[in-house]
C-alpha cells in the first residue's frame, strides 16, 4: 500500500433525465489498494464504475488520474483506458477472435507491444491461468469461468495501472465463481490496484482493503470490511443482515 492516489473521483455526479444515479461521490484510490463497492441494487455502483472508466460521461465533478482531470477528448479517454482496464459481468470477449487474438488485439493495436512480444506475453498469461491449450479456441468453446479468467488476463495484457470489475462473478455458475475469485485474489496480493463492484460480500470482506457502501447514488460509509460490516448506520446494518 502507498499513499499515492492513482485514481480519484471528486464530487462525481451522473444525472439521467429522471434520476441522479451518482450523487456527488468522492473516492480516492491509492496504489495497490483493493477497493470493493457494495450496496443495494440500483444504488449507482455500476454507473459510478462506468464513470470512472469514462464509459459514462459524468454530468458533474471530475475523475483524476495521477492528479490530472481526464479531459473529454476521445484521444485522451483512449489513452486513459489503456491504463485503467475494465472487466464486465458478461466477459465481452470478441466472439469471432480466438482466445489468443482476444488478448493480443489491444496491446498490438494501441502500439503498446509489437505482435511477437504481445503473443509471448499472452501465452504467459494463459499459462498462468492454466488455459494455454485454449489459445486457438474461440470464446464459445470455453466455460463461463474460463471466459471470465481470459477477460481478466486480457485486461492485464495492457499493463494497466488500475483494474475495474463490475460484478465479475455474478453471471457464473456457482462452481466457477471460485476460480475467478482466486485469480482476483492473486492480482490483489501482487499489488494490482483494483476497484470491484460485487454482491459477494464474503469475498469482498476477505480481499478488500476498503469497503465502500453506496445507497441512492451516495457513499454512505467507507471503512475496513470488519468495521463497515458492523456499522451503526441502520441502512447499512439492514443491508448486511439480508445478504450475509
Ligand atoms: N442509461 C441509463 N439511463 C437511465 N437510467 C439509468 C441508466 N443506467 C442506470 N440507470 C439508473 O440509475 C440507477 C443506478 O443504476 P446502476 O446500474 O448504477 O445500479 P447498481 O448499483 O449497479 O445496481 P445493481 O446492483 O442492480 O447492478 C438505477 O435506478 C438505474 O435504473
Ligand atoms: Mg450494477
Amino acid at each position: 500500500m502507498s499513499n499515492e492516489i492513482i485514481l480519484e473521483a471528486r464530487d462525481l455526479v451522473k444525472e439521467f433525465p429522471a434520476l441522479r444515479a451518482v450523487d456527488e461521490v468522492s473516492l480516492p484510490v491509492h496504489r495497490g489498494e483493493a477497493v470493493f463497492i457494495v450496496g443495494p441494487s440500483g444504488s449507482g455502483k455500476s454507473t459510478f464504475l462506468r464513470c470512472l472508466n469514462m464509459l459514462e460521461t459524468p454530468t458533474g465533478g471530475e475523475v483524476l488520474f495521477h492528479g490530472k482531470a481526464i479531459a473529454g477528448s476521445s484521444a485522451s479517454i483512449n489513452h486513459y483506458r489503456c491504463k485503467v482496464g475494465m472487466v464486465f459481468q458478461h466477459f465481452n470477449l470478441f466472439p469471432h477472435l480466438t482466445i489468443l487474438q482476444n488478448i493480443t488485439l489491444a496491446p498490438v493495436k494501441t502500439g503498446l507491444l509489437p505482435e511477437k512480444k504481445a503473443v509471448a506475453e499472452a501465452i504467459e498469461l494463459l499459462e498462468r491461468i492454466g488455459l494455454a491449450d485454449k489459445a486457438k479456441a474461440y470464446p464459445m468453446q470455453l466455460s463461463g469461468g474460463q471466459k471470465q479468467r481470459v477477460a481478466i488476463v486480457r485486461a492485464c495484457a495492457m499493463h494497466p495501472e488500475v483494474l475495474l470489475f463490475d460484478e465479475p462473478t455474478s453471471a457464473l455458475d456457482p462452481e466457477m465463481v471460485g476460480e475467478v475469485q482466486n485469480l482476483m485474489k492473486e492480482l490483489a496480493a501482487e499489488g494490482m490496484t483494483m476497484v470491484v463492484v460485487t454482491h459477494e460480500i464474503g469475498f469482498a470482506a476477505e480481499v478488500a482493503d476498503w469497503m465502500v457502501f453506496m445507497d441512492r447514488g451516495k457513499i454512505l460509509e467507507t471503512g475496513k470490511p470488519a468495521v463497515l460490516m458492523n456499522s451503526v448506520n441502520p441502512r447499512i446494518r439492514d443491508f448486511f443482515s439480508k445478504v450475509i
